[in-house]
């Protein structure tokens, strides 16, 4: 099939993912805060997650190392790269974007390259700006990384949120293809900044609503309304996985797998059940890495793919809702 400027398609042609060493357990945690491993595996299904050594690992290393071996996955050279997308809100400067350092880093340099904060939607959104920039002919090659260090803004003290969070990045390599069938086939993106008060990273006082003005609030830590961002969520999910199955005419039948940010195994498994997938459609890794924001669907794609669970020629979706509040899915042709 011959393509028209505004007729490409976009193949993956290689994942990867980077995670620190150090595991951190449910217990390890107890063992400094007021809580235990049965309350934090009951209501979230985390045993433990991955926290870097902030001195030496954080998003810029987790980011440049997992889209590193996606190259290597893909057999492509960082300067075959013409653009660069991370989706992080993690990064350790305002300015330059990690995705500048990680270009360099590969050897990309001069492609584009620029940061996406939509949270935990970090990874879907640059996948989705990654296909678009790359049908409309204005990109061949493009690395897209999803990478947060959830560890360097997460309140040690608060046990309503320091339990959930773990580091990671995930990546993917996406190249240009003449066929228009592969790539991105159906998304849909959404935000509702009403309600960004539910899950917000205030730097300075006067950021922190009146209904939060209290002791425990610190700046640079992630303040979460943990019981409105779950009702959110599962319903979101629901909506969201419902829709894009509505839109492409694909069924819980024909759909491959269905790659859902880790935020908590209840939303996934609510979701899940609703929709009447099969089990091993929904890949649940929030047990051993907690939710990592923008690191967690690409972490998941990464190990699906490498698992060979990523079936040619049958779509696949990912879904994710986070901060912002923002949402996201997506339904791809690998
Ligand atoms: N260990 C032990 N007890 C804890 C605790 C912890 N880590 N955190 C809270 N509690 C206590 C509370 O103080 C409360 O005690 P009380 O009944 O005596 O007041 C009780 O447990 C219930 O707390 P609650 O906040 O109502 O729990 P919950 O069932 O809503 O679960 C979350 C809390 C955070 C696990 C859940 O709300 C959630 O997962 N929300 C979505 C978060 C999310 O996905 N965020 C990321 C978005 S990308």
């Amino acid at each position: 099939m011959s393509a028209t400027a505004h007729g490409f398609g976009a193949r993956i042609v290689g994942t990867g993912s980077c995670v620190p060493q150090r595991v951190v357990s449910n217990h390890e945690l107890a063992a400094r805060i007021e809580t235990s491993d049965e309350w934090i595996e009951q209501r979230t299904g985390i045993r433990e997650r991955r926290i870097c050594n902030l001195e030496h690992e954080g998003t810029f290393t987790m980011a440049r190392d997992a889209l590193g071996r996606a190259l290597d996955a893909a057999g492509v050279k960082g300067s075959d790269l013409d653009l660069v997308i991370v989706g992080t809100v993690t990064g350790e400067m305002a300015c330059p974007s990690v995705a500048a350092r990680v270009s360099a880093a590969v050897g990309a340099a001069p492609a584009a390259a620029f940061d996406v904060n939509a949270a935990c939607c970090g990874f879907v959104y640059s996948m989705t700006i990654a296909d678009t920039m790359i049908r409309c002919g204005r990109a061949k090659t493009v690395g897209v990384i999803g990478a947060d260090a959830m560890s360097s803004i997460v309140d040690w003290d608060d046990r309503r949120t320091c339990i959930l969070f773990g580091d990671a990045a995930g990546a993917a390599i996406l190249r240009r293809d003449d066929d228009p069938r592969y790539g991105c086939v159906y998304q849909a993106l959404g935000g509702d900044g009403r309600q960004w008060q539910s899950l917000y990273i205030p730097r300075r006082p006067q950021e922190v609503p009146p209904a939060d003005q209290d002791d425990t609030t610190k700046l640079g830590c992630l303040r979460m309304d943990g019981k409105a961002v779950f009702r959110f969520a599962v319903s979101k999910f629901r909506e969201v996985m419902e829709d894009a199955l509505t839109k492409t005419g694909l069924t819980n039948e024909t759909i491959g797998q269905v790659i859902c940010h880790q935020s908590n195994a209840r939303i996934i498994e609510a979701a899940r059940e609703k929709l009447g997938l099969e089990h091993d459609k929904v890949h649940i890794n929030i047990d051993r890495f907690g939710n990592s924001s923008g690191g967690s669907v690409g972490l998941c794609l990464d190990e699906l793919w490498r698992a060979g669970k990523i079936e040619k020629e049958r779509p696949f979706m990912m879904v994710a809702f986070g901060g912002g509040l923002t949402w996201a899915s997506g339904v791809w042709r690998a």
